[in-house]
């Protein structure tokens, strides 16, 4: 239960849950936290607020072992950070209603700018404040997500997924904290140029001609010219670089001006990466999707030297080769999809799995809980995409909250 009361009613311990000036009016970047100190209350005065919502734990028993927390922390992080992930770890269900928000947002500025309308900031960076806090409570790496939207409205879909993996790879690669949502907002922000490219362009469902292509290329100088003219500073910096450089590639080779990866801004770099998991992973409506394992050795084989190889090689820690809702070929013929990890931050060691299909298009009766040692390429004869085995997006998340409505003891 949610109860708003006065900032000088606020005590150390309580849960905040919201405070009543939006994150544009403030120097508080994280609006959702444990209170620790008389310092972090002093400092919500300082920002004028006087009002927050604090949560009243319901009377319930406690959770399941395991549930509640997070990994540990880690020296040096603060203790907004260290209470972020002591926080319950967010449900599938807030997390997809939260990726749907998203969405809806980001439908919604491009339709703004689609009308001659200037781009409104603060919805989308209240997205990127809220998508944060549930990273930072959620010790899965729900680079999974990707896999789990409908394909409708791509473009803004795309943002959206893109995001998450943009302020997930800031995370695991040591950003600064602080540093994250401004990664956040150039992922929202790097295709808005796409507002301005004729619909009947945009949403071709076919290849494009060459002709319709060159008008599709103009998107990352038309979003330059969207976000230079915002009144907010960190739109019209960075946010304003990566939707101009995201489409450039190592040796001069992208588009539009040709140049090379050391005169690209490091968070666009990263960006290109991102772009191109997402859109494979995701698929598109003439381009069937790939499996996270695929796509990575589509990465490695065929764009590694045209990408940076470190952001490669960081977005395959940060999501490993079978991340959490990949589905397998295990070798005795059985479709399982790798439900969790012991250690998810390295994802090796004990993999609790689900199979389904008794064979490829055969389901079993009732999904059965498998867990092995390890999982590797020794283990595994093929990866698939859930589509390819005709499973919705609402179906992968059936499975994942049946595995996690019981976790195995490891
Ligand atoms: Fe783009």
């Amino acid at each position: 239960m949610n109860k708003i009361i006065p900032v000088e009613k606020l005590e150390i311990g309580m849960e905040v849950v919201a405070l009543d000036k939006s994150w544009l009016e403030t120097n508080i970047l994280f609006h959702r936290f444990r209170v620790q100190s008389r310092e972090e209350i002093r400092k919500l005065k300082e920002n004028g607020i006087r009002m927050v919502t604090v949560r009243i734990p319901d009377p319930q028993p406690a959770a399941a072992p395991g549930k509640e927390t997070g990994r540990r922390p880690e020296e040096g992080e603060s203790p907004i950070f260290r209470e972020m992930e002591v926080l319950p770890i967010p449900t599938l269900k807030e997390w997809n209603a939260l990726h749907d928000k998203t969405v809806a947002v980001v439908a919604k500025s491009f339709s703004e700018v689609r009308m001659g309308n200037v781009l409104d900031v603060a919805p989308l960076r209240n997205q990127v404040v809220e998508t944060l806090e549930m990273l930072l409570r959620d010790p899965r790496k729900n680079s999974f997500l990707v896999t789990l939207s409908e394909v409708d409205d791509e473009s803004y879909v795309h943002s959206a997924n893109t995001m998450i993996l943009a302020m997930g790879l800031a995370k695991q690669t040591g950003v600064p904290q602080e540093e994250i949502p401004r990664w956040g907002l150039a992922a929202l922000l790097h295709d808005i140029g796409k507002a301005l490219i004729p619909l009947d362009i945009l949403k071709k469902p076919g290849k494009l001609e060459p002709n319709e292509w060159d008008t599709m290329k103009r998107h990352p100088k038309l979003g330059h010219s969207i976000l230079s003219k915002s009144k907010d500073d960190l739109v019209r910096g960075l946010c304003t670089h990566v939707a101009m450089e995201h489409h450039e590639r190592k040796g001069g080779g992208g588009y539009p001006f040709g140049l090379d990866l050391p005169d690209i801004d490091p968070v666009s770099r990263s960006l290109m990466v991102l772009d191109i998991y997402e859109a494979l992973t995701a698929g598109r409506i003439y381009r069937p999707p790939l499996s996270p394992a695929k796509t990575l050795s589509y990465l490695l084989e065929r764009e590694l030297h045209k990408l940076d190889p470190r952001a490669i090689a960081n977005l395959v820690q940060m999501v490993g080769i079978y991340p959490v809702a990949s589905l397998v070929l295990l070798t005795d013929g059985r479709i399982a999809m790798i439900t969790s990890y012991k250690d998810p931050d390295t994802h090796t060691g004990p993999v609790d799995l689900l199979a389904i299909f008794s064979k490829p298009g055969v389901p079993l009766p009732e999904p059965v809980r498998l867990t092995l040692s390890t999982i590797d390429r020794s283990r595994v004869k093929q990866t698939y995409h859930p589509r390819e085995l005709g499973l919705s997006p609402a179906d992968i998340s059936r499975y994942l909250e049946m595995a996690e409505a019981e976790p195995p003891d490891h």
